[in-house]
């Protein structure tokens, strides 16, 4: 498989008219990305692997806030109801035809598993009727190449920090498609720990973008709240115990009939979080000799950790990368470019593509 240094050292072989030539062609590839791991039904049309031509979310999330979190079985239905109807507008509004489609990259986990199906299944049906190839993708993969959209002259090697509802991973990016996981989660997701304090300090689902907006309000040295360090790893992240710790403040506030301050509660949860998120990702930076950074997911539209981030890279002199909100989120733009690098590295998908649940990141 080529990486696209493989790529560029193969055409430097080759005359000049040529290069313009493969890289016009390379550029013009135009990919289907369909995205359904959790509650988000999209669609997206990608030129070149970092145009974007049409980004179409449906959002589930109304439908799950009644229930204050994902409820899978609902997720898989309005999947089910909505997935035909996003994918023809992203075409649509790409003004692009399934006959102009040199592949279709699809998630193909990690995720719930009945929600993958459904994307992976049209993903497949597109694939068998039109014989256009397809590229099953992994998750966090997408969330990674969220960054190439916006900052077109990022390319490997860079470390990226991957934080939403339920991925916490430290990515080293060695080349297109070549990753190292530095670090990960031992419990909860860095997302998890927003939604599950959220709901404790009854902000409701979703929590992160609530205890982004409130912390504003609070002091985040108001409540001294741990930094889980976690034994024989530097870069693994552990945020049950901050949970619980935010959890038995507030029961032994209760119980002396003490009045809670909601923002200082979200500040100081949110100071704890920044501060290892920040501390683990410019060690890794310093130990492997990076100056590229880049986030993802979910809970990298946090202004608090955005701030940190920035502050952190330019003391440090390492350029800091992050996806606009939209693209932070899931979505199918990010699948459709990981899936065009995937392609470009010959990387194809039978129709026995199946949904893998707990699928790994560099596995196929
Ligand atoms: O990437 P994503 O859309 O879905 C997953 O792949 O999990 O991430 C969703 C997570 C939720 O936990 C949500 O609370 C969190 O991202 N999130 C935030 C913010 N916006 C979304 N967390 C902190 N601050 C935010 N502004
Ligand atoms: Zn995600």
């Amino acid at each position: 498989m080529a990486g696209r240094s493989q790529i560029k050292k193969y055409m430097s072989k080759i005359n000049n008219e040529n290069i313009e030539k493969s890289i016009s062609f390379e550029r013009e590839l135009v990919i289907l990305g369909i995205e359904t791991s959790c509650d988000e039904t999209a669609a997206s049309v990608v030129r070149g692997g970092r145009t974007v031509l049409s980004n179409v979310i449906y959002s589930q999330i109304d439908l799950h806030t009644l229930y204050g979190g994902v409820v899978p079985e609902i997720a898989s239905r309005k999947h089910i109801e909505k997935i035909n109807q996003v994918i023809e507008q992203a075409l649509k509004e790409a003004n692009t035809k399934l006959e102009d489609l040199d592949a279709i990259a699809v998630t193909y986990g990690p995720g719930l598993v009945g929600a993958l199906l459904v994307g992976v299944s049209a993903a497949k049906a597109i694939s068998f009727a039109s014989g256009i190839p397809l590229v099953g993708v992994h998750h966090i993969e997408g969330h990674i190449s969220a960054n190439y959209i916006e900052n077109q002259n990022l390319e490997p090697p860079f470390l990226c920090l991957v934080v939403s509802g339920g991925h916490s991973h430290l990515v080293l990016v060695n080349d297109y498609g070549k990753y190292e996981i530095l670090g990960r989660t031992r419990d909860d997701a860095a997302g998890e720990a927003y939604d599950k304090v959220a709901r404790a300090i009854g902000l409701g689902y979703p929590g992160g973008p609530k205890i982004d907006k409130i912390a504003k309000e609070g002091n985040p040295d108001a409540i001294r709240f741990p930094r889980a360090r976690v034994d024989n790893s530097n870069f693994d992240f552990s945020f049950s115990g901050l949970k619980s710790s935010v959890l038995n403040y507030l029961n032994g506030m209760k119980m002396k009939d003490e009045p809670i301050c909601v923002p200082d509660v979200a500040a100081s949860f949110q100071k704890a979080v920044v501060d290892v998120l920040v501390d683990h990702s410019m060690a890794a930076l310093k130990e492997y000799k990076i100056n590229k950074f880049a986030i993802a997911g979910g809970v990298a539209s946090n202004s608090a950790i955005r701030e940190a981030f920035t502050s952190a890279c330019k003391e440090s002199g390492v350029t800091f990368y992050h996806p606009s909100p939209i693209y932070c989120t899931d979505n199918a733009a990010m699948i459709a470019v990981a899936g065009y690098y995937d392609f470009v590295n010959g990387v194809r998908s039978g129709l026995d593509l199946n949904a893998i649940a707990n699928l790994k990141l560099g596995e196929r």
